[in-house]
């Protein structure tokens, strides 16, 4: 893996630090051997076959699958059908899972392996049911951690691809940076760090992501790092990258708004590309009616989150309480579509 060759090179020969982290950097991104720059985040619910496909027409360089419980996957072929539907376009693909059991994830890996171009391990989750579970930012905890490093060894040994981790940062940055520095040496190949604490259940994804502390970890580490928070609109890429120095952006709330948020070319209309996800979902025959309407609700309107929305798509169909019934109500892709379509004709407003 990638510490290891930065190790044997720094005995071969004899070069400067600054050169030793550069070939380092190089290396780590031939290893991953696919664009970082931009991502689309894993989203439960909400990072569907059809919205990575449409995410990738609209210039994402790849796609997160939603977080996937490494027990069920290993053990249920059901699960397995029902949680990675993937297809030929859908590349590069990276499968999150969570748990706390290095075999078990492994095995997990081992399955999803063929399917997608790396694996990354949720060390961010801060729900209760990851605290109760004993997952996601809960594996922050200093006591936890030889238990993430020996995850990821175990991972990165196992597997023919690359491992990733998903971090939220640590209450002391000094800690964040030593937990990095763990990753990176058991076998990490790339870090995505979203900027914000594991906080309260309620503020879990309130406020601004902290840009100078992802700088910081972007510094200390080798292995690239992919800057997560703060992605809203197509300006704020730029702004990010220039602040972090990362290798890659991640957005969530924000491509969920607007799937084209990551295109080369901007003024995209909302109401038309969320027809062309209506017409993957019927091409892919995947997502759930609930989940085509989460995503409407974020592409036309008002988020799907209720009282959490921190960010809201400054169009004229904010919170209209018409096209909130209607989404709500919609039984057929034509329905959504003829939602679309009212919207793109201002009906609602
Ligand atoms: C609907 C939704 C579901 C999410 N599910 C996951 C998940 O499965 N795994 C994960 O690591 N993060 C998950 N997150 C967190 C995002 O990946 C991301 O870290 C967070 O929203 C901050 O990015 P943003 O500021 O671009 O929204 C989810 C976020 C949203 C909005």
């Amino acid at each position: 893996m990638c510490h290891a060759h930065a190790s044997e090179m720094m005995e071969e020969t004899d070069i400067s630090a600054e050169h030793h982290d550069e070939i380092c950097r190089k290396n780590c991104d031939n290893h991953i051997g696919f664009n970082i720059s931009k991502v689309v985040a894993p989203m439960v619910g909400q990072s569907d076959l059809p919205f990575r496909l449409l995410c990738r027409k609209y210039g994402a360089d790849v796609c997160y699958t939603e977080m996937i419980f490494s027990n069920l996957f290993a053990e249920s072929e059901e699960y397995r059908n029902e949680t990675l539907q993937t297809c030929a376009e859908d590349r590069p693909l990276i499968v999150q899972f969570c748990g706390n059991d290095p075999a078990i994830l492994l095995k997990a890996a081992i399955y999803a392996q063929p399917f997608c171009d790396a694996i990354d391990l949720n060390l961010g989750c801060p729900q209760q049911r990851a605290q109760e579970g004993r997952y996601g930012s809960y594996l922050l905890d200093k006591k936890e951690w030889p238990l993430v490093f020996e995850t990821v060894k175990t991972l990165s040994n196992g597997l023919t691809i690359p491992v990733f981790c998903k971090i939220r940062l640590c209450d002391k940055l000094e800690d964040t940076l030593e937990f990095v520095r763990g990753l990176q040496s058991s076998g990490c190949s790339a870090v995505v760090v979203h900027g914000r604490k594991r906080g309260s259940q309620k503020l879990r994804r309130c406020g601004a992501a902290d840009l100078a502390a992802i700088r910081t970890i972007n510094d200390e580490l080798m292995i690239p790092v992919i800057s997560n928070g703060n992605i809203q609109v197509a300006g704020d890429i730029q702004i990010c990258k220039e602040e972090t120095k990362a290798a890659g952006i991640m957005s969530a709330e924000g491509i969920l708004h607007n799937p084209s948020l990551f295109s080369s070319e901007s003024g995209h209309n909302l109401q038309d590309v969320a027809i062309e996800y209506l017409n993957l979902c019927e091409e892919t025959a995947c997502p759930s009616l609930d989940c085509i309407r989460q995503h409407l609700h974020w592409m036309l309107g008002k988020s799907g989150h209720g009282r959490t929305v921190r960010y809201k798509y400054p169009g004229p169909f904010l919170k209209h309480v018409f096209l909130k019934n209607a989404i709500d109500t919609a039984e057929t892709i034509e329905d959504f579509r003829k939602i679309a379509r009212k919207c793109l004709q201002n009906i609602f407003v």
